[in-house]
Formats: C-alpha cells, structure tokens, sequence
C-alpha cells in the first residue's frame, strides 16, 4: 500500500498532512509513504527529516501516480484530483459543503473521498477530531493577534508609574476554540467573559475562572444537538441576545467571535452598531469569518478599521501555528487510517458498515454517496 503526502497548494496554507512521528507509524503499519518535495516546509519539517522518517521523496508530477491512499490537509484542485488513480482514497478537510468542485472531480475520477470535518463526535473517534485539534489552536492563536493588534497590556500591572487595568475580553463562542481563548487571555491576565447559547458551555466557562453572559431561557434548553453543536435560535431569542450583546460589548476592549452552526452560514452577533459602540483602540477577532463571519464588518483576509476599532477576518488561523497543528492534525489522520488498514494482509480493508466510514465518506466507486451532498 503507497500511502502520499501531498504538498498543500491553498494561498497560505502553511500545515502538512503528516510528520515525521506519523510516517513512521505509518511505515509500521506495512505502508510505503512519499512525501511531496517541499511538503513540510511551511510547518518547518525538511524533505531530509521526512526521509530520515523513511519516506521517499517525490516530485509534484509523481505524488499521485501510483498512491492508494492520498493525505492532504486541504481539498486538492480538479486538475490535482485527475492525476488521482481510479479508487485512491483520499482523506483531508475536505470542506464539502464550500467545495462541489473537489466532490464533483473526486466522484468523476473514481476517487473514494474522506472529510475529516465529518468525523462523528463519538468516544472511539475522539482522537480522530480534527475540528477539536484544530480550534483548540485556533483559539489559542486569536488571542495572541488580538493581543498583538491591541495598543495596550493585558495584565493589571502596578507600576511606580501609577496602574495599567487589566484587559476586559469578551468570547462569543465557547466551544472548543472559545474555551482554549478564554484560558488564553486568562493566562495573559486579563478579565474575561463570555457567552454561549448552549446551557451547557456556562459551567465550562465559569470553571476557566470566566464571567458568563447569556440570555436563558426555555429555548436555550434544547439548543445543543446530539452532537453537541449548537442549533441555528429563533428570531425572537436573536433579538433578545442581540439586546444584551449592545450592552456587554461596548465595556469591552477585545472581542473573539468562535461561533459556528455545522453546515450552515455563522451566525450574525455583531452588528455594525455594536463595532461603532466599542472604545477606539478596540479589537475584534472573527474566527467565523470564512463561514460568513460573526462580525458586520468583517473582511475574510483583511484587518478593518472602523471608527478606531479594529476588526481582524484572518483567514485559517491555525496554519499560523503550522507546526502544532500539523503535527495535531497528522495523528488525527492516523487514528483515522489505521482501523481502516487490515493488520494481516497491511492493504486497505474498508468496513463500509462502520459509523466513522459511513459519516466520513464523500465519494466512491463513481458516485457522491453521503446522504448530505447528493444532487451537489
Ligand atoms: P462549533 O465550532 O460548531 O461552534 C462554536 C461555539 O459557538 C459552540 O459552543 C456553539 O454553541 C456556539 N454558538 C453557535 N451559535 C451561537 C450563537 N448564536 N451565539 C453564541 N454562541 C453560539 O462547536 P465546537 O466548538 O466544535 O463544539 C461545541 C461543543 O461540542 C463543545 O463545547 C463540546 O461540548 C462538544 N464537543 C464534544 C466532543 C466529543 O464528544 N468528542 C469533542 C469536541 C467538542
């Protein structure tokens, strides 16, 4: 079994599917692994480490030729998807609701696609989260950007000089990248709140030492799905929340927005009022904003200055830390890998009836088969 590692071709997307750590494990589980040249580069992993790993390294024109199985972080271009043999596999984020492209390449060339978003929130695929690992990072990093974008401290500092107040850090969002945000500015000694309209966030959040801010009601009861994701709210429970977002906001100099609905646009919970309420000097990060933004004025790639307050749209904020992520990232890879590796035989054994494969799978044999994107 030839197992690729391809080199990202997204603008600014610095991590790698594998490390050196995962090749290795990879090679133990019977594979031969390439590692296209220049592939770890960005998340400061040499073509020589990967080669000391045992990998092979291979030019662009070769990676895909003869590879069974194709790890990459990001979906590949159509025209990368047609260098793909007839039933490779193919397994990165994927991003099927965005890219019909991938999907549509992946089924025409025969290729039998995994997104790694779709991993199903069980125990037994814990390891395989790749939303977790990733946001987990992700909210780690907001805060260092907004912390560097902010004019002042974040610490109470007493000084001869006379006292510097601490920052006041306001997350909306307290999920997996909300929480690793709040023990982020906690850390940094700043006063923090935060808000969610899962019930069950608010112990979280007071447990990391943070005030939490919600409007609770009958609907806030039921708004966490199965999964643990939070459900799109009623217009009438938007408006009430939207009211004492106004009056939270305004205090506040630094805002992070980490809200996200699976499969759907973010939802809206700033709106250009609220930004024109914030002291100048202010700063808001919107980690949503590739999903549509949390944020009215949030530029997906840019840093908008409204009236003083700035509005930071990075986009894939944990390539800025390539190196954790990759290496993150690259074991949920091969937690996701190896069940699907017979032991005896060290080829592919795909049980179809397993529910991590059934909620994963995109493509295969021809056809888009997750229920999800049929039609797409
Ligand atoms: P996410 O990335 O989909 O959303 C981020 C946060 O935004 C969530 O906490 C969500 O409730 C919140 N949100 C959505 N709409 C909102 C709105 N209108 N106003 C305010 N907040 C809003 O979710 P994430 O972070 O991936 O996970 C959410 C929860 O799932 C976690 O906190 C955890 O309890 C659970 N989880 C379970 C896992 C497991 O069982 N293996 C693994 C990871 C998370």
């Amino acid at each position: 079994m030839k197992i690729s590692i391809a080199k990202e071709t997204l603008p600014a997307e610095k991590r790698v599917a594998a490390t050196p750590e995962t090749v290795k494990k990879l090679i133990a589980l019977g594979a031969e692994v390439a590692v296209e040249q220049g592939a770890g580069m960005n998340a400061s992993v040499p073509d020589e480490t990967y080669a000391m790993a045992g990998a092979k390294i291979l030019s662009g024109a070769d990676i895909y030729k003869d590879a069974d199985v194709i790890l990459r972080v990001r979906h590949p271009s159509a025209a990368e998807i047609q260098k793909m043999k007839k039933g490779a596999v193919l397994i990165g984020l994927l991003a099927p609701y965005q890219e019909k492209e991938a999907l549509k390449a992946c089924a025409a060339q025969g290729v039998t696609a995994f997104s790694m978003e779709l991993v199903p929130r069980i125990t037994r695929a814990q390891t395989m989260d790749v939303l977790s690992s990733q946001a987990n990072l992700a909210g780690y990093r907001a805060v260092l950007e907004a912390a560097n974008e902010f004019g002042r401290g974040m610490p109470m500092m007493m000084t001869a000089a006379g006292t510097v107040p601490p920052a006041k850090v306001f997350i909306m969002g307290a999920g997996v990248a909300g929480l690793q945000a709040i023990a982020t500015a906690r850390r940094l000694g700043a006063q923090v709140s935060a808000t969610d309209v899962r019930a069950a966030a608010k112990e979280q959040v007071q447990s990391l030492g943070a005030t939490f801010v919600m409007v609770e009601n009958e609907e806030t009861k039921a708004a966490e799905t199965a999964g643990g994701y939070a459900k799109e709210m009623s217009e009438d429970y938007k408006k009430q929340q939207a009211a004492l977002i106004a009056e939270t906001i305004k205090k506040q100099d630094i805002v992070i927005t980490t809200a996200l609905i699976p499969g759907r646009k973010a939802p809206m919970l700033v709106s250009e009022d609220m930004v024109r309420s914030m002291k100048p000097g202010s700063v808001i990060i919107d980690l949503a904003v590739e999903q549509g933004g949390n944020v009215a004025l949030a530029k997906a790639g840019e840093i908008v200055n409204a009236g003083g307050v700035k509005i930071v749209g990075h986009i894939n904020m944990p390539s800025r830390i390539a190196v954790d992520a990759s290496a993150l990232y690259a074991r949920n890879l091969l937690s996701f890998l190896t069940p699907l590796i017979d032991k005896e035989t060290k080829n592919l054994k795909i049980n179809w009836e397993d529910e991590i494969v059934k909620a994963t799978a995109l493509t295969r044999d021809g056809q888009i088969v997750h229920p999800n994107f049929q039609g797409a």
